[in-house]
């Protein structure tokens, strides 16, 4: 059985901290931490049987479990990932992974010296529609992608710790924070881009609110769009229309594929955890964020072979976003 401890308690903790109840199979986990006690996290310690800190700092002096995971505003993922591995404990730790080149060198070096496992939580490569993407246009069962759009859309995050989100300096601004979720997937999906090239809109401060970027891969021509300053009630919307030589995939709300010749049809996906450890349940309604998880822990326990979402891929999504930001005017705040 494998020891975690979770760092942040915010949004993004609280929903790995749902996981971590439904993996307790696999992984206990052995202390929490985070600055804000209205957080609730005392009383998820003590419900989990944990101990409960009150920084980030103090657990780490203290604590030396396999794992920690940082769910940390994102200005702090490099601080706390260094500090993790050079203590020797492999690190899970929330996208995107770093706000500049600097940070991201540390990064890489670090890993490298202490030799841990990292995984950052590049999660849309665990969404089941995007893994039956994936799989399909790996196995070329509908031919090759012709085109495709991809799109994540929401209202402004203005909910959390000390609205960092909205500190470009602090999150690298909705292109690096939201967009990154479409870049990296769509690096995941057709290799590196032969030409980026983006506009963006900014809000009265000068802060970049929306991108929209073009990516060239020979012939193939995709597009994709990042907002969050919608109004308030706009839902959050996550979605996709890839176009193959034999049918054309769809996801708004639900995964749709629609063929050249035939009916429409709902694609058949896999189980959310799919992997050699019994989940003991097929498909959570945690999803991804459980598939990522638990495949992380599966992958320091016994090794999967190539790791799906390491730190080097995370990196190469974030400086892809940066060059983005860079086409669309540079600078995330003018
Ligand atoms: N994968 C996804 O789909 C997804 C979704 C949302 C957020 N995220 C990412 O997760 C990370 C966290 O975002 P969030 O939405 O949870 O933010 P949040 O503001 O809701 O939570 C951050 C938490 O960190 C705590 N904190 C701040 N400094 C601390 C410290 N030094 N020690 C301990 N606790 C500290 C705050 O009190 C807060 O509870 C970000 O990098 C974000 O981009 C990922």
């Amino acid at each position: 059985m494998l020891t975690v401890a979770l760092i942040g308690y915010g949004g993004m903790g609280k929903m790995h901290g749902k996981c971590y109840a439904a993996l307790k199979d696999v992984v206990k986990l052995v202390a929490v931490a985070d600055v804000t006690p209205e957080s609730g996290v005392e009383k998820y310690a003590e419900e989990m049987g944990a101990k409960y800190y009150t920084s980030g700092n103090d657990l780490l002096a203290a604590e030396t479990p396999d794992i920690i995971d940082i769910c940390l505003p994102t200005f702090l993922h490099t601080e706390y990932s260094v500090k993790a591995m050079e203590k020797g404990c492999h690190v899970f730790c929330e996208k995107p992974i770093c706000i500049n080149e600097e940070e991201a060198k540390l990064l890489l070096e670090t890993e490298k010296k202490t030799g841990v496992k990292v995984q950052v939580g590049q999660v849309v490569r665990f969404m089941k529609e995007y893994k039956w993407l994936k799989k399909a246009v790996d196995e070329g069962r509908y031919g090759k992608v012709i085109s495709a759009v991809f799109t994540r859309l929401s209202c402004n995050p203005r909910w959390a710790w000390e609205n960092w989100f909205n500190d470009p300096e602090k999150s690298g601004t909705m292109a690096l924070d939201l967009h990154v979720h479409d870049v990296d997937f769509i690096r995941y999906l057709l290799g590196e881009p032969d030409t980026v090239e983006s506009k963006c809109t900014r809000d009265s401060e000068g802060v970049l609110q929306q991108i929209f970027t073009t990516y060239t891969f020979g012939d193939t021509v995709v597009t994709s769009e990042g907002i969050w300053d919608y109004p308030d009630k706009f839902p959050f919307s996550p979605g996709f229309r890839v176009k193959m030589e034999k049918g054309t995939a769809v996801l708004n709300r639900g995964l749709m594929f629609y063929p050249v010749d035939g009916d429409p049809f709902v694609p058949e996906m896999d189980a959310e955890f799919e992997g050699k450890l019994d989940a003991g349940l097929n498909v959570s309604s945690l999803g991804g964020y459980y598939t990522e998880l638990r495949y992380f822990i599966e992958e320091i326990i016994e090794g999967n072979g190539k790791p799906i979402a390491p730190l080097s891929e995370a990196i190469k999504s974030a400086q892809l976003v940066w060059k983005e930001i860079e086409s669309a005017g540079g600078k995330v705040k003018k």
